[in-house]
Order: C-alpha cells, then sequence, then structure tokens
C-alpha cells in the first residue's frame, strides 16, 4: 500500500464530508425559510458558501495536482470517462457557489429563495455524483497501487 496515496484518500474523504455538512446546512436554511427572511438569514447563507466555496476550490486543487495524475499514471485510458466525469462535476459546482456567493454577497437579496431552493438541490446532486465517482471507482484503484520502490 502507498501511505502517500492512502493520506491523499483519508483527506479528500475527510474533505467529502465536509462539503456534504456544508451542504445540508445550506440546504437547512432553504428549508426554514420562508416569505422574506431577514438579514441575518442571508448573511449565513454567505457565510455558509463562502466555507463551502474555500473548500471546494482546495479540494479541486488537491484532486487535480495529486489524485488525477497518480491514476492517469496508473490506470491509463481506463479511468478517463471517471476522471471526467468528477472533473466535469467540480466545474460545475464550483460555478454555481461561486455564482450564489456572488450574487448575495453583493446584495442578500440578489438571489430569491426559491432560486436559491433550485440551486442547493443542484449542488446536492452534483456534488453526490462527484463523490460515489470517487468513492465507489477511483478510490479502490489509487488504494491498490503500490509505492514506486515496491
Ligand atoms: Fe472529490
Amino acid at each position: 500500500m502507498n501511505e502517500r496515496l492512502r493520506k491523499l484518500v483519508e483527506t479528500l474523504e475527510a474533505d467529502h464530508q465536509d462539503l456534504t455538512a456544508d451542504l445540508r446546512i445550506l440546504e437547512e436554511f432553504v428549508l426554514v425559510g420562508k416569505g422574506s427572511p431577514g438579514p441575518e438569514f442571508w448573511a449565513r447563507v454567505v457565510e455558509t458558501l463562502n466555507r463551502v466555496h474555500a473548500r471546494l476550490k482546495s479540494h479541486g486543487e488537491l484532486e487535480e495536482r495529486e489524485l488525477y495524475p497518480a491514476l492517469r499514471m496508473a490506470t491509463g485510458e481506463e479511468s478517463d470517462w471517471q476522471l471526467g466525469m468528477t472533473e466535469m462535476q467540480d466545474g460545475l459546482i464550483i460555478k454555481e457557489v461561486t455564482r450564489l456567493f456572488n450574487l448575495v454577497s453583493e446584495n442578500p437579496r440578489g438571489i430569491s429563495l426559491p432560486e436559491l431552493k433550485e440551486s442547493a438541490t443542484h449542488l446536492k446532486r452534483w456534488l453526490h455524483e462527484h463523490m460515489e465517482i470517487e468513492e465507489k471507482f477511483l478510490f479502490p484503484k489509487i488504494l491498490k497501487l503500490k509505492p514506486p520502490s515496491e
């Protein structure tokens, strides 16, 4: 077992859990928010989006830097569609979170509650797909790789 890659997978899995928790928080806000929620509600939405954005950015960068190259090198074209899918999901998620963040940070009423609700649903689905592909297919592959010296 390659210790460096095992630690990488552990870090990425922990990120997935944190991101899931953040999106659950966002979803809960959306569920409790009715009519026209006050500034406190929007401040918490901005805070959550800010956290999701920062986490996603570092998560995506770590995957691009460490996970994808290791998989490409070890499995060749075999992992292409899975890598392509997770990279696409990453792109969609980060684009949508950035859009939301810009909207609500400039003007807390820049987005309506139904729009936020729809957006949170998309984010949840994309993140779920990203995690499913990685945890079901890519992480097990990377965990099977041997260190270069073995
Ligand atoms: Fe990931």
